[in-house]
């Protein structure tokens, strides 16, 4: 897949400077988790890609458990309540925590999941995202580990879809607004 994906108006981050950013986050989550290491939640879908990669930079006897959430909203945005589909298989109580997401945006989810590790008694929570949606956040929130900021732009690729597509371009792009505005247009609300 070396061409551009004709849905996508022009790449943000190739697949090269994804992975240096990765390398670079992996080598400072292993120096901060030097005593203790991890469990580390990836947050699906998402986070696939994010997760797959910078784990293997991080040098460290990490254990790794997935969760699958859905965020009620519109296509592009959003609102805040969060339904769990797949929980933890494991306890992390009194555990160090490590959450890796693709993107924070409203931070909303983030906020409902950092409140819910915190219920179960894990002993610190810490998040890592690739991307940080610059003025979007709707509530105060923080990640130790951010890859790159960006503009309030809808991204895809890498494991960001819009209606559940292009997840798997290796690259990080922003989509067509004729892509996002042909879909809405045949929604009834
Ligand atoms: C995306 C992303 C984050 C969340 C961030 O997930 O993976 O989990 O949105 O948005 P927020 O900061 O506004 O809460 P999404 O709900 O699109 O599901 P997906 O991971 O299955 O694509």
């Amino acid at each position: 897949m070396s061409n551009i994906h004709p849905d996508v108006d022009r790449m943000l981050f190739s697949a090269e400077e994804i992975e240096a950013c990765l390398r670079a986050m992996g080598a400072e989550i292993t120096a901060h988790y030097r005593d203790e290491p991890p469990v580390v939640i990836c947050v699906l879908k998402g986070a696939v890609y994010v997760v797959s990669d910078l784990t293997r930079y991080i040098d460290a006897d990490i254990e790794l458990d997935f969760m699958v959430v859905s965020s009620y909203g519109s296509d592009t945005k959003t609102s805040g309540v969060v339904r769990i589909i797949k929980d933890l298989d494991m306890s992390i109580e009194g555990r160090h925590v490590l959450v890796i997401e693709d993107v924070i945006d409203s931070g909303l989810t983030l906020k409902y999941l950092l409140r819910n590790f915190a219920a179960r008694g894990a002993r610190s929570v810490e998040v890592a995202a690739l991307f940080w949606k610059r003025g979007a956040q709707k509530i105060d929130i923080h990640a130790r580990w951010i890859g790159f900021e960006i503009e309030d732009e809808y991204i895809v690729g890498y494991g960001l879809d819009y209606n559940q597509k292009y997840r798997n371009l290796p690259y990080v792009g922003v989509i067509k607004p004729k892509i996002i505005a042909s879909h809405s247009s045949k929604e009834c609300m």
